[in-house]
């Protein structure tokens, strides 16, 4: 089947350019405009990329109308009723599910790298005790590049171990880093990983056991957390993924990339979105000051945090599994009650109402309930964006072996629209 083009014209210029469409397994095809500037002397131009494809990905898969999120071809429902958060850390690294040895084996490697060079401990003092988590996980994060050198000269020769190794360090060493955070803010030692415990309970005895006694894993807690990661894990090109993308386009040290990726993921508008959920909620503080801060949101002096995204103009499918974990975890451990759920369904439920939402098509998404279920699981709320660092370092990393395998990436270097001064001469200062 000949491949499909669409045709542009110049009509001061009557001339014409076919540009290729490239077609896509499902989704939208792309049209190919790479040659336009050559051919027409003119840019595209799309703030916030909202109708362009940077690259061509295997990975994950989003329909936005449909509510659709597939890791690899599995849809996220069932990934989160069926797998283990490292068996979909191996599917997003590998193309897919492992077997039992497959990933006897991969739990194993990871296990073995969690720990971190002592030495990277003494970063953590140069933080004041008060420092934010992710302040502490961007620094110390980005200086894994000072232990490992893992300069490539081109993506060419890297090879697959190369790869392997970068990613299995930092799958494994992100949760320690990040509890050595949370204990540096406690002012307490850190505890080191171990080997004899699964990935996420590992996690929970670094954040919360102490020399003093042993920490008892709550099987809870540990489903819930699982469950957590597995949604946070990966999603297409979001604001940091293209960060760590941008950054590995031009050779730079994995590790720092990752670190760039962290940055972007802090932002409110993105991964930090789950801190200031709770903040909202605890702002708005009862169900009857919800119709006040709707009318904020529509003479545009207030966002509700955990609502609205870029790309799912539908429920988000993450947003719906969380909600009803959310309901689970505090009946076990709550009585069920819980007050900020109870305004955060009710905010959704007033929300979804409501006219102004429905025409902007504003959903809650991934974060409008995770930061309920942390809080529940307790962890303090400064260390939300570090929850989805660790889980959404396993699609940054697998976006980076993309990346560094994929025949067509370039550096990037996006163009612009130059509105500036004109040309003009240096005038004497005393004539300024
Ligand atoms: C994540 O990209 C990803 O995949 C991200 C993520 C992932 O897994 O990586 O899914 C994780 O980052 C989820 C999003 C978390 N962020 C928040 O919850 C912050 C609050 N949401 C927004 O700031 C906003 O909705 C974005 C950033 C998520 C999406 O922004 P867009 O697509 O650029 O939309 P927009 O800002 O252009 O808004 C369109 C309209 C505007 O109104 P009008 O100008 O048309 O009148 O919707 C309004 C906005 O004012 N709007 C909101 C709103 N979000 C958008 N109004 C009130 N509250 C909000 N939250």
């Amino acid at each position: 089947m000949s491949q499909k083009t669409m045709i542009l014209t110049d009509p001061d210029t009557g001339r014409s350019l076919e540009l290729p469409v490239r077609e896509s397994t499902i989704g939208p095809p792309a049209l190919e405009v790479s040659s336009l500037y050559r051919e027409f002397g003119i840019f595209t131009y799309d703030p916030g990329f909202l109708s362009t494809a940077s690259c061509t990905s295997r990975i994950t898969y989003i329909d936005g109308e449909q509510g659709i999120l597939r890791y690899r071809g599995y849809p996220i429902e069932e990934l989160a009723a069926k797998t283990s958060f490292l068996e979909v850390a191996y599917l997003l690294l590998y193309g897919d599910l492992p077997s039992e040895t497959q990933l006897t084996t991969f739990e194993d490697s990871i296990s073995r790298h969690s720990m971190i060079n002592e030495s990277l401990k003494r970063f953590f003092d140069g933080f004041h005790y008060d420092a934010h988590p992710m302040a502490m996980l961007i620094g110390v994060v980005g200086s894994l590049s000072a232990f490992y050198h893992d300069h490539f000269e081109s993506h060419e020769n890297i090879t697959q171990e190369q790869r392997e190794l970068v990613a299995h360090r930092l799958i494994a060493k992100m949760p320690t880093i990040a509890a050595a955070a949370y204990k540096h803010n406690l002012g307490e030692p850190f505890i080191y990983p171990r080997r004899d415990l699964r990935y996420v309970a590992n996690f929970l005895n670094m954040m919360f056991a102490t020399p003093c006694e042993r920490y008892r894993i709550s099987p809870l807690a540990e489903r819930a957390m699982n469950l957590l990661f597995i949604l946070h894990a990966d999603h297409e090109q979001n604001a940091s993924t293209s960060t760590v993308r941008l950054a590995a386009s031009s050779g730079a040290n994995p590790y720092a990339c990752i670190a760039a990726g962290i940055t972007s993921l802090w932002g409110p508008a993105h991964g930090g979105a789950n801190e200031e959920v709770l903040k909202m909620l605890g702002e708005i503080g009862t169900v009857d000051r919800i119709d006040q801060y709707i009318a904020k949101v529509k003479d545009k002096s207030f966002r509700l945090a955990g609502f609205g995204h870029r790309v799912y103009k539908n429920y988000d499918p993450r947003a719906k599994i969380i909600r009803d974990v959310c309901h689970r975890v505090l009946e076990e451990l709550a009585d069920g009650s819980n007050p900020q759920f109870e305004l955060a369904l009710r905010l959704e439920e007033i929300a979804l109402k409501d006219e102004y939402f429905l025409e902007r098509k504003l959903y809650p998404n991934v974060d409008f309930y995770s930061g309920i279920i942390y809080r529940a699981l307790g962890i303090p709320i400064n260390m939300f964006t570090a929850m989805f660092a660790i889980a959404r370092t396993v699609g940054w990393v697998a976006h980076w072996i993309e990346l560094t395998t994929d025949p067509e990436y370039r550096i990037g270097r996006p163009r612009q629209r130059y509105v500036g001064e004109p040309l003009r001469q240096i005038r004497p200062i005393r004539q300024r």
